[in-house]
């Protein structure tokens, strides 16, 4: 995918807030093997290090203009790689911890992919993973709504965005079906106030809508994005405006 990392730092602080959520529950410990799928700016691979003293951390990511802005952090215990986390996966590779904050989202069928992420874990490892669980809100259903309708429809060939996300309870069964021994298990509502319908348009022109837009002819590009603010400042005529924003957290000790 297109990621455009200025435009997904724009509503950093935001972002920031359940990733503090999950350094709460972060176990902490020191010279561990950790991993963070789907690190992006590598902004957050670099906080983690500094949690885990002597500990070394690597970072994946599968876009490359991601990773440009995480070489900063670079040092002797924070690597980062170009590497698609299903890859990684096939490596087989063990961790004492698998971090990943808003990128499993992108990946699809987790009933299979988390018991192959926990397969990752050394005994006594820890999972912590952060996803927005906020695809039945207004600005997400909007755009599944938009792709179905013509000419849009025809030039996505029928595709459309599933949501991968599960109920927080399906994540407690398989973290316990993969002999988890202790977890915590969480949906919580950020309450984001964003100054107008724009601004949500902004936040999720850096996420939600790349995969329609990038597989969108160019001409059908700046058509459908305008179509999608016009309804959410339709829907939105207020200033500011309150963005609930769901997000399903975990952390599980194997
Ligand atoms: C919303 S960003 C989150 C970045 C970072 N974890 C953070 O919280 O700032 C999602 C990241 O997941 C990465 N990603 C999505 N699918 C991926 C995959 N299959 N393999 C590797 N990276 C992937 C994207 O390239 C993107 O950088």
């Amino acid at each position: 995918m297109a990621w455009n990392p200025d435009l997904y730092n724009k509503f950093k602080e935001e972002r920031y807030a359940p990733f503090y959520d999950l350094l709460a529950m972060l176990n902490k410990r020191e010279n561990l093997k950790v991993i963070d799928l789907g690190c992006g700016t590598g902004e957050l691979s670099h906080k983690i290090q500094l949690e885990l003293p002597g500990s070394k951390v690597l970072g994946i990511d599968a876009a490359m203009e991601m990773l440009r802005d995480a070489a900063v952090f670079e040092n002797e215990n924070l690597h980062f790689e170009h590497l698609d986390i299903n890859e990684k996966i096939q490596s087989g590779e063990k961790y004492d911890l698998i971090f990943s904050n808003a990128a499993l989202q992108w990946l699809d069928h987790h009933e299979q992919l988390w018991p192959e992420i926990i397969a990752l874990l050394y005994s006594g490892g820890q999972l912590l993973i952060q996803m927005p669980s906020n695809h039945d809100h207004f600005a997400h259903q909007t755009l599944r709504e938009i792709a179905k309708e013509s000419p849009f429809k025809e030039a996505l060939n029928g595709w459309e965005r599933i949501a991968s996300v599960l109920d927080i309870a399906i994540y407690a069964r398989i973290l316990f079906e993969q002999g988890c021994k202790e977890m915590t298990v969480y949906e919580k509502i950020y309450p984001h106030v964003l100054t107008d319908a724009n601004a949500i348009f902004e936040w999720t022109s850096g996420t939600t809508m790349i995969p329609y837009l990038e597989r969108l002819p160019d001409d059908l590009k700046t058509r459908f994005a305008n179509e999608y603010k016009n309804r959410l400042q339709t829907h939105y005529p207020e200033k500011p405006v309150f963005y609930p924003f769901k997000r399903t957290l975990m952390s599980g000790m194997f």
